[in-house]
């Protein structure tokens, strides 16, 4: 596992007496976009929370690595100033500045104007959103589309994005693998969580979540495939056996 970026090692999560992770293993390679598949309520953003260490979602047993560290025990600060960075399902609105305030301070105090606009330009907005206030006169689609931006400008290790397409609804999937493309060539790897098996194909690897357990892992386009053809409802008490068919079928 030396030569992966964030590996998690059987990482189980209870909450609210359930248990939504169940031993999930998962490897990130250095400038890869990593897919995590799933329907909704299989586990995904719960996973990224761990993952960020967030209140609640500590692992119960297992252990988490990022860049050969274990930093199962770390705060959320100490994850983030390693390196970690996770964009929301939901962005959390930031009221009183400018977008380009923003995205400067995402930059770490060092962006010039020409980065921001093409920050800009990657989520298909023109530049006279630089100087719009970060407040409910933006819509969900375009404070998520200045999120996805802004990760663009931190260039982080690994960035995780949770449903980057939810409620960007006029960015095209072609924009949107742009802008993976775009983070990964930057130096970045991205961890891309969505529930379309569209977007996890334009992945280089991907993971199917059910009920919270990785059911399958491998190229993005075997994991697509077996999400369109095979993927039943959550338990199903055959899915296992059959992931491990398939694990070995989309590994060779
Ligand atoms: N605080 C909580 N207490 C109990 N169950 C939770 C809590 N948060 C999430 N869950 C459950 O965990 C499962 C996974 O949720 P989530 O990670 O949000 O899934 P996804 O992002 O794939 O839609 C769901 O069944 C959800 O109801
Ligand atoms: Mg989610």
């Amino acid at each position: 596992m030396k030569e992966s970026l964030l590996y998690l090692d059987e990482v189980s999560v209870t909450r609210g007496g359930a248990q939504i992770l169940d031993k999930v293993t998962i490897q990130v390679k250095p400038q890869e976009i990593t897919g995590v598949l799933g329907r909704n309520g299989a586990g995904k953003s719960s996973l990224a929370y761990a993952v960020m260490g967030l209140q609640g979602y500590r692992p119960e047993s297992g252990r988490i690595y990022f860049k050969g560290k274990d930093i199962t025990d770390w705060s959320i600060t100490e994850r983030a100033k390693s390196g970690l960075t996770l964009a929301w399902q939901h962005p959390a609105r930031y009221e009183g500045i400018t977008v380009r305030e923003y995205l400067r301070i995402s930059s770490g105090g060092k962006a010039d104007e020409e980065t921001m606009k093409e920050a800009l330009d990657l989520v298909q907005l023109d530049t006279s959103y630089l100087d719009r206030m970060l407040d409910k006169n933006l819509s969900g689609g375009e404070r998520k589309r200045i999120e996805l931006s802004s990760v663009y400008m931190m260039k982080p290790d690994l960035a995780i994005l949770d449903e980057p397409d939810s409620g960007v609804d006029l960015l095209a999937l072609g924009d949107i693998t742009r802008l993976f493309r775009k983070i990964v060539n930057d130096g970045s790897s991205v961890i891309i969580i969505t529930h379309r098996e569209d977007v996890a194909a334009r992945c280089d690897r991907s993971y199917l979540m059910c009920h919270g357990r990785i059911v399958l892992e491998g190229s993005a386009e075997a994991v697509r495939r077996y999400f369109l053809s095979q993927c039943r409802p959550c338990p199903d008490p055959d899915a296992e056996e059959f992931a491990a068919e398939e694990k070995i079928n989309a590994s060779s």
